[in-house]
């Protein structure tokens, strides 16, 4: 079995990034620079955003953390994105999700310009993603893919099962796999909270992505021998933190599987940093 370790092939992508960003540095007279926004104090959220804050810190990328209170009105929370959008200093713009109850976290994605939407979510980008056209791919799913490609685990004509639906995983992860290339080309497949005889279909898969939410919702007997797993789950249990995944049920039964925590986690954030980076040389170039 092959570990796929996520931590080391972020930390290798951050270190290619902290001289990229050293280069635009010197060559512009400024650093990447990326808005965080965290609104309210969802704990999981401040130390997802607490990760994303050092990991700018690693590469060299300027970051600025804003934190309005859980009560921001919605029209408050969208006058600070246009003010973002017209900050020339701000590369890329990311609001963690989820946002509190009462704000609206739709109406405030549509108001990120797509240059500097580097989570993906606006409308723009999930059209050019399902387009198969440029733009920025979410962080997770686009973490996902690059891991594979570190590893060298071509999904080209295999049979991939996506397990979870969501706008933030499971939809762009599927979008990603059906694209042209060596790590797309998937036959892909989703399966969600309606899907009858979810195992059946979880037993057909080269590759398996988890993204439910359940803790070790996905078990050794729902896995075909020498599948591929990428666990995108992350879950708080009186155990600590688990994946969606049974990783010790099936560690010996699989080609390859991420780690929970040090898997796709540590990926999401450096592939953040790269949209980041990206986002940068598009501006710069305009
Ligand atoms: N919440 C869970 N995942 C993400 C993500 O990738 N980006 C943002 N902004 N919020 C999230």
């Amino acid at each position: 079995m092959i570990l796929l370790d996520g931590k080391a092939t972020a930390a290798a992508i951050r270190a290619e990034l902290k001289d990229e960003v050293a280069a635009l540095r010197a060559a512009h007279g400024r650093a990447p620079g990326l808005a965080v926004v965290l609104v309210g104090e969802d704990p999981a959220s401040q130390v997802y955003v607490r990760m994303k804050v050092k990991a700018c810190e690693e590469t060299g990328i300027v970051s600025r953390k804003i934190t309005p209170p859980a009560d921001i009105r919605q029209e408050d929370l969208e006058a600070l994105i246009r003010e973002l959008d017209a900050d020339s200093d701000v590369d890329g713009i990311l609001v963690q999700l989820p946002l509190p109850l009462g704000l609206e976290s739709q109406s405030i994605l549509d108001l990120i310009d797509p240059c500097k939407d580097v989570d993906g979510f606006h409308p723009v980008n999930v059209g050019r993603l399902s387009a198969g056209l440029p733009g920025f791919k979410p962080c997770t799913p686009a973490g996902c893919i690059e891991l594979l490609r570190r590893y060298n685990l071509s999904t080209r004509g295999k049979k991939a099962v996506v397990v979870g639906r969501s706008n933030i995983v499971g939809k762009p992860l599927a979008s990603l796999l059906m694209l042209s290339g060596d790590y797309g080309d998937a036959t892909v497949t989703v399966c969600h909270s309606r899907t009858r005889n979810l195992a059946d279909e979880v037993r057909q898969a080269d590759f398996v992505f988890a993204a439910i939410g359940r803790p070790r919702f996905i078990t050794a007997d729902m896995v075909k021998d020498g599948a591929v797993v990428v666990d995108v789950g992350i879950n708080r249990t009186e155990t600590g933190l688990v994946g969606d995944c049974d990783f010790e049920g099936m560690k010996d039964k699989v080609a390859a599987i991420t780690p929970v925590p040090g898997g796709i986690g540590p990926m999401t954030i450096a592939l953040l940093m790269r949209n980041t980076v990206q986002a940068f040389r598009a501006h710069m170039e305009k």
